[in-house]
């Protein structure tokens, strides 16, 4: 992130919305909705990011939008963002071809809190889309091996066809050292995986709670249903970590425009423990502790 040192409070703010520029250097057509871009900063500079922290991203004329990085942090001389297309900016994201520019705010918010995690378990949840936040901490892993314990990886995606990142996904499961759970709710005649939601892989890893950390991304509904599934494990509420979307503006924290009572997911979150959200109607579905566990 930019430092600005000297300067005037209103300068400060001024100069903390504007965005740098990025150069697109590679591109993947991952599904028909799905791209994965390739940047560089034209400083050159690294964004040291952590897994799960997000950059806001923009085009003139098309407005900004937080997007995750999927890319790990040990990969330094490059970023790369998943972009779904959904609206005006991400299907302009989408006509991007190398060589192009975006602006881009950040790294902003609070990601995966690795140094806790170091020397754990590491059970890692994705539903749908949400393997693109994952996969920067899935890679991270990979590559720093030996700070962590266990590496379990569980993927659900509606079809095979919706499956993304297939390299990874394939050199993820033929390592020895992480273990890998694949499922689709809707199989086809080439799926020889796991049929059901994700739950249904989640159910039979078995884990020891008290060195388990999960790191869970997917779509809200899901959380509710994986929240069960881990407590059910007996793993503790503090050592469940989900990650939100709201609708940001700023994203860093001064707008108020993702605020949840008192949180405000762009700089609290988006990566929540599950006690921060407990009780917090809008965060997630809401259901009662007790609900859970009996
Ligand atoms: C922390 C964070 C990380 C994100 N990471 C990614 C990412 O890695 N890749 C990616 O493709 N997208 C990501 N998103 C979502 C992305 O920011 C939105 O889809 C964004 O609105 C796209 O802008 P747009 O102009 O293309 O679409 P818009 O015109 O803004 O929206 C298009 C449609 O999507 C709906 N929508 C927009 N934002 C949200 C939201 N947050 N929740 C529910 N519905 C919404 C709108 O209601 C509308 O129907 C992330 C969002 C957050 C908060
Ligand atoms: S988006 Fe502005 S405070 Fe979070």
């Amino acid at each position: 992130m930019i430092e600005h040192d000297n300067v005037s409070p209103a300068e400060d703010i001024t100069r903390s919305y504007q965005p740098e520029l990025a150069r697109v250097i590679g591109k993947w057509q991952m599904t028909e909705l799905m791209v994965l871009l390739r940047l560089q900063t034209e400083s050159g500079e690294n964004l040291e990011h952590e897994p799960g922290q997000f950059l806001q991203v923009s085009l003139p004329g098309y407005g900004e939008a937080p997007i995750s990085f999927c890319s790990s942090p040990t990969q330094t001389d490059s970023f790369e963002l998943c972009v779904q297309a959904v609206g005006n900016l991400s299907e302009a994201m989408h006509d991007l071809r190398p060589g192009d520019f975006v602006g881009v705010r950040g790294p902003y918010g609070h990601g995966f809190p690795i140094a806790e995690m170091e020397g754990r378990d590491i059970l890692i949840v994705a539903g749908g889309i949400g393997i693109a936040p994952l996969r920067s901490l899935i890679n991270y892993i990979a590559d720093r091996r030996s700070d962590f314990g266990r590496g379990i990886v569980v993927y659900g995606a509606r079809t095979p066809s919706d499956r993304l990142f297939l390299d990874d996904v394939a050199a993820w499961d033929a390592r020895a050292d992480l273990e890998t759970y694949f499922s689709v709710d809707e199989p086809d005649d080439t799926w020889t995986g796991m049929t059901g939601v994700v739950t249904v892989p989640l159910r039979g890893v078995e884990i020891d709670p008290d060195r388990t950390t999960a790191a869970v991304v997917g779509p809200p509904v899901m959380y509710r249903y994986v929240a069960m599934e881990l407590l059910a494990k007996d793993m503790r509420e503090d050592d469940i970590l989900f990650s939100l979307e709201r609708r940001f503006k700023c994203g860093m924290g001064k707008c108020g425009h993702c605020q949840l009572n008192d949180l405000y997911v762009c700089q609290d979150g988006p990566v929540f423990r599950y006690t921060q959200l407990l009780g917090r109607s809008e965060a997630i579905e809401v259901w009662a502790p007790e609900e859970q566990k009996g």
